[in-house]
């Protein structure tokens, strides 16, 4: 199974902390081990290498918030070659966003394009089916919680919310003062 190419990558801190990031309103672990399972399937039926396939898949979204839909692809690629991953996983990474970003070089490239695009689709109605039961929006809630991204953003927010409330009280005893 797909889990033999990328046993290593699966132990890695930065995929484990995918496990507490909001993607697709579910954890991003589960997107990118999706990915993971479609390219190791996807591969061999276009000739394409499925360990770097699957290697690729496995890392194609992390640190995706700091980049645009266009771009997040050449920020990913730049992690997998810090951790030691070979060139071909990188150029494989890069245009998993196309037609939003570059498009493929590589067969591998293709597969992770075609597999994120079905994966996507899995994550929404994963997402959709799990809303009558409740547990699609509690996964949600605590994975705003436990993304540092999402958190930090919560806390700005409540932040705003506090100040304008105080910014609010203040204006309106200001007015009865001056009355
Ligand atoms: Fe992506
Ligand atoms: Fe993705």
């Amino acid at each position: 199974m797909e889990h033999a190419c990328i046993a290593d990558l699966l132990d890695h801190p930065r995929v484990v902390e995918t496990r507490n990031h909001l993607h697709h309103s579910i954890p991003k672990h589960d997107h990118m081990l999706r990915v993971a399972r479609y390219s190791y399937f996807l591969a061999p039926l276009v000739g394409a290498d499925r360990r770097t396939a699957t290697r690729a898949a496995i890392l194609h979204d992390l640190d995706s918030r700091l980049g645009t839909l266009a771009t997040h692809g050449a920020i990913a690629a730049r992690i997998a070659a810090d951790l030691g991953e070979p060139p071909a996983v990188s150029e494989a990474i890069v245009s998993h966003m196309y037609p939003l970003g570059p498009r493929p070089t590589t067969r591998e490239g293709w597969v992770l394009a075609v597999a994120d695009k079905i994966a996507s689709l899995t994550d929404l109605t994963t997402f959709v089916g799990g809303l009558f039961t409740g547990r699609s929006l509690a996964v949600r809630r605590h994975l705003c919680a436990s993304d540092p991204f999402y958190a930090a953003r919560t806390a700005r927010r409540r932040r705003r919310a506090i100040i304008s409330r105080i910014w609010r009280r203040t204006g309106r005893t200001g007015l009865s003062d001056s009355v």
